[in-house]
């Protein structure tokens, strides 16, 4: 039996609507998506159907029109803004189709950043990203810049950035959409590796039915709602 404490996330009758002049955008609508522990989903559907907007609520970037989002038991959506970017910093990871690596800072800096906010020694610091660019492969590429990588190593970098702090879920938004095939495969098998080995949780939007079928599952986004994959 499942109790709530083996759904990390959990969204009831969510929605969001938008103002685009005078017209009302409405993404998402009275949606539920229970998102289990140590889950790899990904989540398909057409362009602007709200796949980075559910993305955005599920990691506290933006705040739901109406509904609850409970994570880890803690209804996040009424948290203020103010607080919302110091529990995203423990809680969620993001990464991003583009990676939004910082040009001028290295490897090693940029997966540091995440960890400025906190009050940690620079020793604790080292250890943490040297721990988080090995465990994406990279641990010989600490001191380069993201000019000096390849686009599959600077979305590795944006794995180890989103991992540093150690969070329960990782979010992804079409993590693998820039990347040719081979290196879009070995981001892939990273994400399933920290699944399985690192105990994270993975939600991640993608149009590519192979990066789908990397994932444990598969829902549609459709007229505001989650729906099965049909087989
Ligand atoms: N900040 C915003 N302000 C106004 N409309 C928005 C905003 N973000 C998204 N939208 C609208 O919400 C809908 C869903 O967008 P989005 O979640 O980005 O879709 P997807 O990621 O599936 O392509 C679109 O119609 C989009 O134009
Ligand atoms: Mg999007």
């Amino acid at each position: 039996m499942s109790t709530s404490n083996d759904i990390l996330v959990r969204c009831r009758g969510v929605t969001k609507q938008y103002k685009k002049g005078e017209t009302l955008v409405t993404p998402l609508e009275s949606l539920d998506l229970d998102v289990p522990r140590g889950d790899f989903l990904a989540m398909m559907g057409p362009s602007g159907s709200g796949k980075t907007t559910l993305l955005n609520l599920l990691s506290g970037i933006d705040q739901p029109t109406s509904g609850t989002i409970e994570f880890d038991g803690m209804e996040i959506q009424d948290l203020p803004r103010r607080k919302l970017a110091g529990w995203r910093a423990r809680h969620v990871g993001y990464i991003f189709q583009l990676y939004h690596l910082v040009p001028v800072l290295t490897a090693f800096e940029n997966v540091e950043l995440p960890l400025l906010l906190d009050d940690m020694s620079r020793r604790d610091r080292r250890e943490r990203v040297e721990a988080a660019l090995s465990l994406v492969g990279l641990a010989d590429r600490v001191h380069h810049y993201p000019r000096e990588l390849s686009g599959g190593q600077e979305q590795r970098v944006a794995i180890a950035r989103a991992l540093v702090a150690d969070p329960a879920l990782l979010v992804a938004d079409e993590p693998t959409g820039d990347l040719d095939r081979e290196a879009a495969d070995a981001i892939l098998g990273l994400l399933q590796t920290l699944v399985r080995e690192q105990h994270k949780t993975v939600v991640m939007v993608t149009h590519d039915p192979r990066a789908a079928d990397a994932a444990m599952r598969i829902l549609h986004l459709e007229k505001g709602r989650l729906q099965e994959a049909a087989v």
